[in-house]
């Protein structure tokens, strides 16, 4: 019993000189450890007679509490400091750039890329970047474009209306095209732009997403024909696919702003489930397009006299999964990780683009 009285004593001495965390560990083994002072206290115990047996248990519970609630303590404590010596002592700027391998894993989405390389070339070819809005009035997105309230061609778009409260009617635009009107009304000529943008049908399976990407392309100047405008997507095509071999096929097609109008599709084949692009005798249809309609001209900010135009809008996602061999348009939206990682672009990568 007075050895007990000893331990207890000097434990808590002990504890309270404690210098760290391991220093601690170091303390608690020593009492109640395996082979620690109070194992060997409780093991002598059963040597004592009965009343001081249960005078020294009762002591050893009460010092055993008493051990833990100091340790507990003085590892807080302990605990504390370190923290707060890590925030004196680590300065950390968080505007120095990341150079981690987790960090790189940013992706920069296929879409992203894609307008990114259109851009660049279309840009190059000497169309001036323009935008219009997403939620657009039924007058810009059809009645400019030559399509009246009761022209069948409405029904070739599958429109959201927007439940707006004036009496003017407005849509989530059903393609890019009314950004010709928005050019032709404030700039002058020679127009020559190019607006890449979201489009919205209310339409979804394998190939149709309710959102989608389209580029539209304007050029209006004096002397512009058709041979100019097969001229200038041939060109855009052999850029973008980065492909001299690529060959084009101008389908007759309609579009109520465009006459003539055309599709144009790309020759390929199928070989081995692979897509090959500049080969083969098949044929994929890539965009529309044609000469502006005289009725587009009405609202022009300028005297068009001799003027005429051509335009073409381009599916975007169309491009990409032809251009990197993508089978399912949903996968676009999905942002599975795993797609994103496989057929994205790292941010600090240049548009392939072999030409000039
Ligand atoms: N706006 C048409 C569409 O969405 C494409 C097009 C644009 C056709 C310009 C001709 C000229 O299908």
């Amino acid at each position: 019993m007075k050895d007990l009285d000893k331990v207890i004593q000097s434990s808590e001495s002990e504890l309270k000189n404690s210098k760290n965390l391991d220093h601690l560990e170091i303390i608690r083994l020593k009492y109640f450890g395996k082979n620690g002072l109070i194992n060997k206290e409780m093991r002598n115990l059963s040597k004592l007679e009965t009343n001081l047996r249960k005078e020294a248990g009762k002591k050893l519970n009460l010092f055993k509490a008493d051990f833990n609630q100091l340790l507990e303590e003085r590892k807080s404590y302990f605990e504390n400091e370190t923290i707060k010596k890590k925030i004196s002592e680590e300065f950390i700027d968080p505007t120095l750039p990341s150079r981690t391998k987790e960090d790189n894993l940013a992706r920069v989405h296929p879409i992203s890329q894609t307008i990114e390389e259109i851009v660049s070339i279309l840009g190059s070819m000497g169309l001036k970047y323009v935008e219009g809005p997403d939620i657009e009035d039924d007058f810009h997105n059809f009645t400019a474009l030559n399509i009246p309230s009761n022209h069948p061609a409405r029904q070739m778009h599958d429109t959201f209306y927007v439940d707006a409260k004036s009496s003017e009617k407005f849509v989530l635009r059903t393609h890019t095209s009314p950004v010709q009107i928005r050019s032709l009304k404030t700039e002058n000529l020679p127009i020559k732009i190019f607006a890449p943008g979201r489009t919205y049908r209310c339409d979804s399976d394998i190939t149709h997403t309710p959102m989608f990407h389209q580029v539209e392309g304007l050029v209006v100047d004096k002397n512009i024909n058709f041979s100019n405008l097969k001229w200038f997507i041939s060109e855009f095509c052999i850029a973008f696919f980065n492909n001299e071999n690529l060959k084009l096929r101008f389908r007759p097609s309609f579009f109520p702003f465009t006459e003539p109008s055309a599709e144009v599709d790309i020759n390929c084949k199928r070989e081995k489930g692979k897509l090959i692009l500049g080969e083969g005798d098949q044929w994929l249809e890539i965009m529309g397009c044609g000469m502006v309609h005289p009725n587009v001209f009405k609202l022009s900010n300028f005297n068009v006299g001799e003027s005429r135009g051509f335009a073409f809008g381009i599916g975007i996602e169309r491009l990409a999964m032809l251009k990197y061999g993508m089978s399912d348009l949903r996968n676009f939206f999905e942002n599975d990780i795993r797609w994103l990682d496989h057929y994205g672009f790292s941010f600090l990568d240049v548009p392939d683009l072999n030409w000039d």
